[in-house]
């Protein structure tokens, strides 16, 4: 009876790894990123994902008033001059080459990143609304002269309600997210997380994480859930089971 007793739980323990590793890749599955085909009739092949930089506005007090970490990606249309008709270009910003500036007001914050010696300029602008306390990106602009553009492109709209948060908390979006601009350019952000308002030292505050992020955190909750469920149930037949192997054990 010890035998078998034996030889029940460690079937038992093979059947348990088993349904965990099943669940587990299952689970796995789901969350894993859908890989986006690349459309085949985009001329350029589309760089990897973009470095994250860090940028930092200062007062002329040297104290940071606004943070900004994210990957950036450009997705510009323009005349191209080596393939004579219009093309999508993607293109990531490099953060090493990138300068930043900007300034901060009571309601408006904004930051200027500054590329290839000053053939590429994108300009972020935030408005707080000083009664609700809450803000958003009001302003994208980019001024880009590259090498193979017919003439510059100068894109802007002064009329977006992107990245929604409040002051004297952080925006945060690990998801990549798309910023339609102006029918010439997007703009892709990944891990981003910025406080144009209300910094105390040079940290981040509480972040507020954006809707894409919570979904995301939900496939993985009721994986676990599920999990935590399913081992309930083996152990609990494991024990039932057990004690009437015990049982029998005892009565001979
Ligand atoms: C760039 O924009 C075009 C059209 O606006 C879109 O079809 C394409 O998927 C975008 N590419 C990326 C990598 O975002
Ligand atoms: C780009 O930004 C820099 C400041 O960093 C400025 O001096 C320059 O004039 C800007 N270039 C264009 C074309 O707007
Ligand atoms: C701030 O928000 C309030 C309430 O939504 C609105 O009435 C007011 O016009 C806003 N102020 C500005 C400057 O946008
Ligand atoms: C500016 O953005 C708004 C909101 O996304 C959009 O409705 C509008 O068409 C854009 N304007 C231009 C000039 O692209």
């Amino acid at each position: 009876m010890a035998q078998i007793g034996g030889v029940q739980s460690w079937c038992l323990g093979v059947t348990l790894q088993l349904i965990l590793a099943a669940v587990l890749h299952q689970g796995l599955a789901t969350v894993a990123p859908p890989t986006t085909a690349q459309t085949t009739a985009a001329p350029h092949k589309a760089p990897g994902r973009p470095e994250k930089g860090n940028y930092v506005i200062t007062r002329s007090n040297g104290t940071a008033c606004l943070l900004a970490s994210m990957g950036l990606q450009l997705n510009v249309t323009f005349n191209s001059v080596s393939q004579n008709k219009t093309v999508q270009d993607v293109v990531n910003l490099q953060p090493n080459l990138t300068k930043a500036s900007g300034s901060c007001d009571v309601d408006r914050a904004s930051l200027l990143l500054s590329m290839d010696a000053e053939k590429t300029n994108l300009t972020f602008t935030f408005t707080q609304n000083t009664t609700t306390n809450k803000f958003h990106l009001s302003e994208v602009s980019l001024f880009a002269d590259w090498p193979d553009m017919r003439e510059p492109v100068s894109a802007s709209n002064r009329s977006l309600d992107f990245l929604r948060g409040t002051s004297g908390f952080s925006y945060m979006c690990h998801e990549e997210q798309t910023l339609t601009v102006a029918q010439d350019l997007s703009i892709n952000t990944f891990q981003l997380q910025v406080q144009p308002f209300n910094v105390t030292g040079d940290q981040f505050g509480a972040a507020e994480e954006c809707q894409l992020d919570e979904d995301d955190m939900l496939i993985p909750i009721i994986v676990g859930a599920a999990l935590a469920g399913l081992v309930l149930i083996v152990l609990l037949a494991y024990l039932i089971g057990r004690k009437r192997s015990h049982a029998g054990y005892q009565t001979i």
